[in-house]
């Protein structure tokens, strides 16, 4: 399948050195991603409202739709901007399949499922998006960044968590799939699995100096790009903050440096 142009950013390595800077600026805001981690429609209203001219992509995860339902997506689109959809289906190959259609219907840029659904549900989420003129694209998640040796063992895994990544990363990709969820941790294996083709979504990222919060497995946003991320997925750093125009702008100016 090849790459729509909104999914295809030029990785650091291919930058040339003349990159002007105002070109690596909007570089920057294409390959980054809000989190719109919000109860409502009125609270995730008003971070958008807050950003107007600083981003592009915005990611709606399961708290946003399951209060709102695809209607909030609405408003968004019709202001152009592209959506994240972050549902992680995994289900039977059949549902799944459903699932992803219906998602791929309501116009959003990516979405996601679960590596561990196995390769007849990944095979079957890729092949609902064949013959659509502008797919989404399909990203798998690995393993959750709060699956830690313990939480694996209880779940019969015996692998490390970085053994079992790049198991569920090879499934992906023999079923289709060249876009992953991944940690900063695994972004630079999986660039190597994936080559320049690979859609390599980083969350967990913090400005240097930044609070950690909950986050475990974090790196600054020009550690992640240098190590092969090709988009950014920041939440709170920017969404919790007094300004968050000034803190979205502080985070793409430090990747327009990166690349
Ligand atoms: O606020 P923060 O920047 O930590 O938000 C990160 C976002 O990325 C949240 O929506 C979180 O659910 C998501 N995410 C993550 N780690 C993963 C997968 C998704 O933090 N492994």
């Amino acid at each position: 399948m090849p790459i729509p142009e909104r999914l295809n950013p030029t990785f650091a390595s291919a930058q040339s050195p003349a990159l002007l800077h105002s070109g690596a600026l909007e570089e920057a805001r294409r390959r980054l991603i809000v989190a719109l981690d919000a109860p409502s429609a009125d609270a995730a209203t008003r971070i958008v409202d807050s950003l107007t001219g600083v981003c592009q992509w915005f990611k709606v995860g399961m708290e946003l739709f399951t209060a709102e339902g695809p209607a909030v997506l609405e408003p968004m689109l019709k202001r152009g901007y592209q959506i994240f959809l972050d549902l992680k289906f995994h289900d039977i190959p059949n549902t799944v399949a459903a699932a992803v259609r219906s998602a791929a219907a309501l116009g959003v840029g990516m979405l996601n499922v679960h590596a561990a659904g196995g390769p007849a549900m990944l095979a079957a989420a890729r092949a609902a998006l064949d013959g659509l003129a502008d797919p989404p694209e399909l990203l798998a998640v690995t393993m959750l960044t709060s699956m830690d040796a313990g939480q694996m063992n209880a779940i019969g895994l015996e692998r490390s968590a970085a053994e079992q990544v790049i198991l569920l990363a090879r499934m992906s990709l023999a079923a289709g799939i060249r876009g992953f969820v991944c940690s900063s941790l695994e972004v630079a294996a999986l660039r190597e699995l994936t080559g320049p083709e690979g859609v390599l979504v980083v969350p967990g990222i913090r400005p240097a100096g930044a609070e950690s919060l909950d986050q475990r497995r974090i790196a600054t946003p020009a550690e992640a790009l240098r190590q092969g991320a090709s988009y950014l997925v920041v939440g709170r750093p920017i969404t919790q903050a007094l300004d968050p125009a000034e803190a979205a702008d502080a985070i793409l100016q430090e990747m327009a440096e990166a690349l």
